[in-house]
């Protein structure tokens, strides 16, 4: 009890519930069951889908407006031709965080990398599809710093396939490890992708520098040698697709999906 008044009072205030009350009018979802997750910025809960959704559970995050480094988040979002106009309140920076976290998550979706498909935002909320522990589907999965990769040498190839799939789309994670890697039976799924940058964002050389080292880093524990300067090497290889070329197509997938959630 005292638990869920807390979540209520630092989660689930009033705007919260009117973005919930109209996901489940719209058959997006039917009921939310529980926390999954509180972490430093945001609550993942899993809820049920509803008849619009053709899943099994969704996952809803919610950002908190208090508690979030929005100063943080603002150097995320800063330069980003997509997030020009936005006002300097803490709730406009979440509210462009989110919407940041669900434009990135489409790019990376329709680009074939592994993350949950993006299915509504608005304000700070974001559903997605939930991915669940294959032995166990109810359950969220397990994170590659719980549980390491089931498969190494094919995961980390995945994992580098992904970042290059990013970085032709023209994005960077920027904070890739394995505690933002969940494992679905023998595949990885990459989550929180609210700060993943434009490849013109100044930090994003420094930040997929960490990523691949971060990677490279935890798969070495598991007898994988690759070179730090090779992989980043096979992710930069090919020509960038400049994401700002791709943006009219994105815009009119993401209308399409608010058209359809409506
Ligand atoms: N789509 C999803 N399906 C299942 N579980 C999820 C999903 N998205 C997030 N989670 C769970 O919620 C946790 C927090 O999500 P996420 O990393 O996106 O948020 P965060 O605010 O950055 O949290 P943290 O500070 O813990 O990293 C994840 O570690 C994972 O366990
Ligand atoms: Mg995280």
């Amino acid at each position: 009890m005292k638990v869920e008044r807390k979540i209520e009072s630092e989660v689930i205030d009033r705007s919260v519930l009117m973005v919930i009350a109209y996901m489940m009018n719209r058959g997006l979802i039917d009921s939310l069951d529980f926390p999954v997750s509180k972490g430093k910025e945001a609550y993942v809960f899993r809820a049920k889908p509803g008849r619009k959704v053709k899943s099994d559970f969704v996952a809803v995050k919610i950002y908190m407006i208090e508690t979030s480094r929005f100063e943080h988040m603002h150097d995320y979002i800063r330069g980003d031709p997509r997030f020009r106009k936005i006002g300097g309140t803490k709730k406009d920076i979440v509210y462009a965080w989110t919407k940041k976290e669900f434009r990135n998550l489409m790019l990376m979706h329709e680009s074939g990398v592994h993350v949950p498909e993006p299915y509504f935002f608005r304000n700070n909320l974001l559903a997605m599809e939930f991915i669940g522990d294959a032995g166990n589907p109810e359950s969220p999965a397990k994170l590659l710093k719980d549980v390491g990769p089931p498969d190494p040498k094919r995961n980390f190839q995945q994992i580098v396939r992904d970042m290059k799939r990013m970085y032709d789309v023209g994005l960077v994670h920027g904070d890739l490890s394995e505690f933002n890697i969940l494992v679905q039976g023998d595949k990885l799924v990459i989550i929180d992708v609210g700060q993943a940058v434009l490849l013109d964002h100044p930090m994003a050389e420094e930040f997929l520098r960490r990523d691949v080292a971060n990677v490279v880093r935890f798969f070495r524990k598991f007898s994988i040698k690759a070179d730090e300067e090779d992989i980043l090497k096979k992710v930069k290889g090919q020509e960038k697709a400049k994401a700002n070329e791709k943006e009219g197509k994105e815009k009119t997938k993401e209308q399409e999906t608010e058209r359809e959630t409506e």
